[in-house]
């Protein structure tokens, strides 16, 4: 399995500690409280690891301290270029341009009708023809000369690999393009070597716009497999010179250590799985998960921070969760900010319309957004 995003093995096993509420209030409004038993709590996931149905009810602290501003909705929108192209979405599908190859994969979301012609969808290179689950076993069918597993790519100059993945994924999310640009314009603009953080990295291509743009990166991925194309990615990207850290471990247990060490990062991004496992087991789970994680970056955010990025798809949650998750953490924070969030989307090279890929919240220090 590739991408960690396996159902646990026993859904019925529940512990003690799961059973009985934990009362939480009277912790410190902004001190992040490590519970390194999280993944001893397998909780029991929908098929699409969204809604916990036996979650422990949790309290969380109270908070009566500043809460930072806030800007929503905010849509970031991501428009067609040389490398990446909607080219057109309908009936279930969408058909998009990666480099030099064109690819259709089924788009839930896409419930109208397709606005071009069947010559063009006639002339896709791969067409994904698995199972829509994302937890099943996905098929690529090659109409033309069959592909191999990769290809060349570029984001504005730095280089990687598109992919087949037997999990329709393409090994990039062309739509965090805009989260990549903000965070390169800071990196330039701080005129010092950031330091970056990225969670949940996967195949780094933000770890290496990051690195491109000068920051020292490290990179926290619970896959070997997709450390090992991230840093093939780092060799194609000629960046091997660059400081990049690779690790390979749970996201949760990374960043309770790093608390721990006092260690600080200027940008932070995290594109969490709805469900996911550590290397050792260990389990994520958004609904459960998010609100420690997010205490646990913001600690780990320096003297001078730049911003925080959480992305979140395919889960049954509104951005105003994410956005309220983010402003609750961010309360009483030591610098003020403003939490924006929303969505973020492709826009439709020939037609125009736009196809939602995710929710966003960032937060950015108020300086920075003025
Ligand atoms: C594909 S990316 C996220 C993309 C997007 N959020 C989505 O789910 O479609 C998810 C990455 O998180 C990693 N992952 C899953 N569980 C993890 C965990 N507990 N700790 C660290 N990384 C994890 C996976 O290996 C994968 O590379």
């Amino acid at each position: 399995m590739e991408l960690d995003v396996r159902p646990p093995r026993s859904k019925n096993k529940k512990n003690k500690s799961q059973r009985s509420p934990r009362v939480e209030n009277t912790a410190p409004e902004a001190g992040f409280r490590p519970k390194p038993k999280h993944a001893a709590k397998p909780a029991t996931p929908s098929k699409t690891g969204n809604h916990v149905e036996n979650r422990a009810p949790v309290v969380r602290p109270r908070k009566t301290a500043k809460r930072p501003s806030e800007k929503l909705p905010v849509i970031l929108e991501t428009a067609p270029d040389k490398n990446h192209a909607l080219l057109d979405t309908g009936d279930g599908l969408k058909l998009e341009q990666y480099g030099d190859i064109k690819i259709i994969r089924p788009e839930q979301q896409a419930i109208w009708g397709r606005s071009q012609d069947d010559a063009l969808w006639d002339s896709a290179n791969a067409i994904f023809t698995g199972d829509t689950d994302e937890e099943g076993m996905g098929r690529w069918r090659f109409p033309g000369t069959q592909l191999g597993e990769t290809w060349p790519m570029a984001f504005d100059g730095v280089g990687y690999l598109g992919r087949f993945t037997s999990f329709r994924h393409v090994g990039v999310f062309p739509e965090q393009a805009a989260h990549w640009r903000a965070m390169r314009e800071t990196i330039k603009r701080s005129g010092k070597q950031l330091r970056v953080l990225n969670l949940f990295g996967y195949t780094g291509v933000a770890s290496l716009v990051a690195a491109d743009a000068g920051a020292h990166v490290t990179h926290v991925d619970a896959s070997k497999k997709a450390i090992g194309w991230a840093r093939e990615n780092q060799s194609f990207a000629g960046l091997d010179e660059m400081p990049v850290r690779w690790i390979c471990e749970d996201a949760m247990k990374f960043v309770q250590r790093e608390v721990r060490r006092g260690n600080t990062y200027d940008i932070i991004l995290l594109d969490p799985p709805a469900y996911g496992r550590g290397p050792n087991g260990e389990v994520w789970q958004l609904f459960d998960h998010l609100p420690d994680m997010l205490d646990g970056c913001r600690d780990l955010l320096s003297d001078e921070p730049e911003m925080l990025i959480l992305t979140a798809y395919a889960i049954r949650a509104s951005f105003f969760a994410m956005h309220e998750a983010m402003m609750d953490s961010f309360t009483g924070y030591k610098t003020q900010g403003c939490v924006e969030s929303g969505e973020l989307i492709i826009r439709e090279k020939l037609r125009g319309r736009a196809l939602s890929t995710s929710m966003f919240s960032r937060w950015l220090p108020e300086t920075s957004n003025e």
